[in-house]
């Protein structure tokens, strides 16, 4: 017998969401917590809100709390912990709908989460042990969102993330330590040129700068100011969030509104001119033809990395696969809404020798599910935020735990991803 709890506690944003325990037989408790997403993509599973005006200015989830402890609850109870894809399925046959509507997919995911993490525990095993009970075990290179734009700031940045991309390093702890250290040099600088060093959602500064270029310059004088050397030790990673750049089928972007063609080229100068590495939706989810042009163009050298465009959902991924629109996906356990259908997305990328990011979303809590996934699922890669904000670092924390555990066993990803 498996028994639910759920409440609504606050994200890094402040905003409600959902925790949700799983007991099991044996007295093993544990809690998982849902993230949640500012730049949406339209087909991504749906996060159920209450929409009541009068608590949390219509944005709590009592309902999808009152879910778990109902519908979901019952599906489940009489099922084994141990067997995650029944689980996953008794969920969605709860719901009942393709978007996870009914019940929500907040309210979902959390009881998929919270049912493994349970399950891993009272067999005593950490969670990646648990998916992945033998070795080597691949660190993944983490993505960091140092400078943040777009709808995760309040400055003049038209992308929405700026990330640094450590690769060069022995050790997962080593990248890490680049990474803060060229954080902190950034900081510095940005004080040095009187610009300000307020963070935006996800931990990274969010200055007002002369154009997206001028971040993209910034970076690269932080990494030497830090002792590093751009492109052989950390290269750059961007998520423009296209889908969110949107003017009458334009692209607004550094004062023009261009078209797929023009924001193409403009990649292409930035190839010429700066250490970038990946691509996330450098083209919005409505734009499958500019995202062919950009693969055509940019697919040799660059990671192309689908977010809004495929919202970690197989079919769609085959999709892109058939098309050959991207070469590599992002990986967000809540945009498809059980772990089941996370490990499907996955699959389909290995099987097409695409390439995975596991990632958290701009509205996250102190869970570290997404930290075990990236090592048990061996995608080499996670996007986690800046080097800061206690939301980012847990992840990161966590990271770090489990490289030290390992020992030997441990595989840092970065020079066979990214050799140089
Ligand atoms: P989101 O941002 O969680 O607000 O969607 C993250 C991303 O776009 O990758
Ligand atoms: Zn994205």
């Amino acid at each position: 017998m498996i028994r639910l709890d759920a409440m609504e506690i606050l994200d890094s944003r402040g905003q409600p969401t959902l925790a949700v325990a799983a007991r099991l037989e044996d007295g093993t408790q544990a809690w998982a917590r849902v993230p949640s997403g500012a730049s949406t993509g339209s087909k991504e599973a749906l996060e159920l809100r209450d929409g009541d005006p009068e608590r949390f200015l219509g944005k709590g989830v009592e309902r999808a709390v009152a879910h778990v402890l109902g519908p979901l609850q019952d599906a489940i109870a009489g099922l084994s912990p141990y067997r995650q894809e029944e689980i996953d399925r008794a969920l969605r046959e709860a719901d009942g709908t393709p978007a996870k509507s009914r019940l929500g997919a907040n309210a979902i995911l959390g009881v998929s989460m919270a049912v493994a993490r349970a399950a891993a525990k009272s067999r005593g095993v950490p969670l990646y042990r648990y998916w992945k009970p033998r070795g080597p075990y691949r660190l993944p290179v983490p993505l960091l969102n140092v400078i943040n734009g777009g709808r995760h700031a309040d400055n003049n940045l038209d992308l929405q993330e700026f990330m640094l991309v450590p690769h060069g390093f022995p050790t997962f702890r080593r990248a890490l330590q680049a990474a803060a250290e060229i954080y902190q040099h950034l900081k510095n600088h940005l004080r040095e040129k009187g610009l300000s060093t307020g963070v935006g959602d996800e931990g990274g500064f969010a200055p007002d700068l002369k154009s997206d270029e001028e971040a993209l310059e910034l970076l690269v004088a932080a990494i030497e100011r830090a002792g590093y050397r751009p492109e052989k030790e950390v290269s750059l990673a961007i998520d423009a969030a296209a889908s969110e750049l949107g003017e009458k089928g334009r692209y607004r972007v550094q004062g023009e509104a261009l078209e797929s063609f023009g924001l193409v080229a403009l990649y292409q100068r930035w190839s010429r001119l700066y250490p970038i590495v990946s691509l996330e939706d450098g083209l919005g989810e409505d734009d499958p033809s500019g995202w062919k042009a950009l693969n055509q163009a940019l697919g040799a050298q660059w990671q192309l990395v689908g977010d809004d465009l495929f919202v970690t959902q197989k079919e769609l991924i085959l999709w892109g696969q058939r098309e050959n629109l991207a070469n590599a996906v992002l990986i967000k356990p809540n945009q498809v809404g059980t772990l089941t259908e996370t490990w499907e997305a996955l699959e389909a990328c290995e099987k097409a020798g695409w390439r995975a990011i596991i990632s958290h979303r701009s509205g996250e809590t102190e869970d570290t599910t997404i930290a075990d996934l990236a090592v048990a699922s061996g995608a080499g890669q996670i996007k986690t935020g800046a080097p800061a904000r206690g939301e980012r670092t847990a992840k990161y924390n966590r990271l770090l735990l489990i490289e030290k555990e390992l020992g030997d066993e441990a595989v840092y990803a970065g020079p066979e991803l990214f050799p140089r």
